[in-house]
């Protein structure tokens, strides 16, 4: 949800800028923006549309070595040029990049329109510079000051940076409830970002803002930290372990291509050190010191949202299964409002790629104040959700840079497995022979997904027939219906075209009134899920003349004989299934998005990190 980026420095801030509002360019692409202090003045462009779009309103040879920047994911407005961040204060010599919601803008507006303001656009992020101006001209403070002042008089999220005409050489960040990043290069330079991305190329030390605080950059200076009730911070500086590399496209065509390819590899990442398979054992060190806590929860609740919830549903699956231990899995925006019933006993495991998605944000405060343990699994270090929880596994899938979300799902499923079967290994509720094969298993599974990706031609010539139907089902049993929720996700955000999961019994109750033939059905019918009762389900679709895409173990006969198109994957452990399950519906996604010319990587309306309700 909006990306910020902020330079102060000796070189020039826009080639920063840019650069870094494209590596965050997958938090929000409705409209882009920088402010620059250039000489005694504040200089704004902004435009409706993407980041190249603004690089090529900017003239040759602008430079400037204070500035700020913004990509937009809106919320308060539409996306229009007006609306676009930077906004300016009243008197113009104040300018604020914004990544969140002020809740209270409209209480905070009418004080203002009673003084005389007036409003260009309909932001929130507009009603809070014209805030601070108002403190900052009547109170004689300092705009630091200023800045805290304001934000202890508003109630939402933020991470801004604030810039003034009349003091170049500073800036002042401060964040509550979305993320914010300080990089300190050798020579001083400061560059902010809303994430780590946009920083790397300048400088590995960076400091996580944490939340309440406010920091004070200035021109030659260390950064002074406070927090928003003006208790001085000492920043502990930490080092980025984070590469260009994984930044770049690196020859793939699109983001979402290169991380389905980054599977084998992702999850290998995730196995890593944790995975032992020539010791017997499993090894979760982030986790150790509340195994106990874990083995004696009356109950888990997974809460997370999107694909970060269909990973919560497999777990739900391997959990039951393998350490017997009753689970749920929650909506984080459901969750949060439904004043659910938690207590001590409970372990409440949030889910997330980002670490930063509001709803499952507040659904772990929620649990925490109700006294459960919280456990995170996120991808992103140093995240918000990865701080709040008690402890917690990082997937370290790397970047995903791609909206639609693909080798992070794989890695959440891959930590998921390794702590049910943690946790049934030292329940006893999971045999050591069975243990031992799931491990070896396990253990291949990198090399399965690696054949799994040899089948992308066919599925490309699939994708190619199928791309121009109005509608998909998906289905899949057990353990793989999550996975054909995911399929029918991946489809439609990325190629806007309507699909649903459905677990495939539940068809005959509805779903089957809209199978005709020019319905494709995808079906997920490996060898050992209830694999008669799946055969009985495409004969209904055949009957109906639907057209079966099916993805069955390898070496299968019977489901192939049923299907119009057949893809395998290779055999393994039922459990392990959604691993490789996955990944072909992921390319059909993508190569049907291809076919009907979408922006793959940055798909209408949505953006990659969800940091408003
Ligand atoms: C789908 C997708 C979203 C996210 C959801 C949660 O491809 O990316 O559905 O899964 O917004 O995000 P995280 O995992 O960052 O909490």
């Amino acid at each position: 949800m909006c990306g910020i980026v902020g330079y102060l420095g000796a070189g020039n801030a826009v080639p920063v800028l840019i650069n870094g509002l494209k590596r965050l360019e997958y938090r929000g692409y409705d409209s882009a923006g920088l402010a620059l202090v250039t000489g005694e003045a504040l200089q704004v462009t902004k435009n409706k549309g993407k980041v190249a779009d603004l690089e090529a309103m900017l003239p040759p040879g602008l430079s400037a070595s204070t500035g700020i920047a913004h990509t937009r994911w809106a919320t308060h407005g539409e996306p229009n040029t007006v609306n676009a961040h930077p906004h300016l204060s009243p008197s113009g010599r104040l300018a604020i990049v914004h990544n969140g919601i002020i809740e209270n803008y409209n209480v905070l507006k009418e004080y203002l329109l009673q003084k005389g303001h007036v409003f260009r656009s309909e932001t929130d992020t507009e009603v809070l510079i014209h805030f601070i101006e108002d403190i900052y001209r009547s109170s004689a403070s300092s705009l630091p000051e200023a800045v805290q002042m304001a934000l202890r008089r508003v109630v939402g999220a933020y991470a801004i940076a604030v810039i003034s005409a009349d003091e170049p050489g500073t800036m002042v960040v401060a964040r509550k409830g979305s993320p914010l990043v300080i990089g300190v290069a050798a020579n001083g330079d400061f560059i902010v970002g809303s994430d780590a991305a946009p920083l790397v190329e300048y400088t590995k030390t960076v400091y996580y803002m944490d939340e309440n605080e406010i920091a004070y950059l200035q021109r030659g200076k260390p950064m002074e930290v406070r927090t928003l009730d003006d208790r001085p911070v000492s920043p502990k500086l930490t080092e980025l372990d984070l590469s260009i590399e994984a930044l770049e496209k690196e020859g793939y065509p699109h983001f979402m291509l290169k991380e389905i390819y980054e599977q084998p590899r992702s999850v290998h990442d995730s196995m890593r050190g944790r995975l032992l398979p020539g010791k017997g054992m499993v090894k979760l060190g982030g986790i150790q010191a509340y195994e106990n806590h874990l083995l004696e929860s009356r109950r888990i609740i997974m809460v997370g949202c999107g694909t970060s919830w269909h990973a919560g549903l497999v777990g739900e699956y391997l959990f039951e299964e393998l350490a017997r231990i009753p689970v749920e899995v929650e909506y984080g925006s459901e969750f949060r409002y439904r004043n659910p019933i938690i207590g001590p006993g409970d372990v409440v495991i949030g889910i997330s790629q980002s670490g930063e998605t509001a709803d499952t944000l507040a659904g772990l405060r929620l649990a925490k104040e109700k006294g459960a343990l919280l456990l995170g699994i996120c991808n992103v270090v140093g995240s918000s959700i990865a701080r709040e929880t008690h402890a917690g596994i990082y997937t370290h899938a790397g970047p995903e840079i791609g909206v639609a979300s693909t080798k992070a799902f794989t890695a959440q499923v891959t930590v998921l497995t390794l702590m049910a079967l943690r946790l049934g290994m030292l329940k006893g509720t999971v045999s050591e022979q069975r243990a031992r094969a799931l491990m070896r298993e396990l253990d291949q599974v990198p090399e399965l997904i690696e054949k799994v990706l040899q089948s992308d031609l066919l599925i490309q010539q699939i994708a190619r027939q199928y791309q121009q139907a109005k509608n998909f089902l998906y289905l899949g049993r057990g353990i793989n219906f999550p996975v054909a929720l995911e399929g029918a996700l991946k489809l439609k955000e990325i190629s806007y075209i309507h699909a649903e999961g459905y677990p495939a019994a539940e068809m005959k109750h509805g779903p089957i009134a809209l199978i005709d033939e020019n319905m494709p059905v995808v079906v997920i019918a490996t060898r050992k899920g209830n694999y008669d009762k799946i055969v009985s389900n495409i004969m209904e679709i055949k009957a109906r003349n639907g057209k079966i895409i099916s993805i069955v173990s390898e070496g299968d006969t019977q489901v192939k004989a049923l299907s119009d198109h057949t893809i395998e994957i290779p055999q393994t452990d039922e459990m392990l299934t959604p691993l490789l399950a996955t990944v072909p519906l992921q390319l059909l996604a993508y190569h049907i998005a291809v076919g009907l010319g979408r922006d793959v990587d940055k798909p209408r309306n949505l953006a990659k990190s969800v940091t408003v309700e």
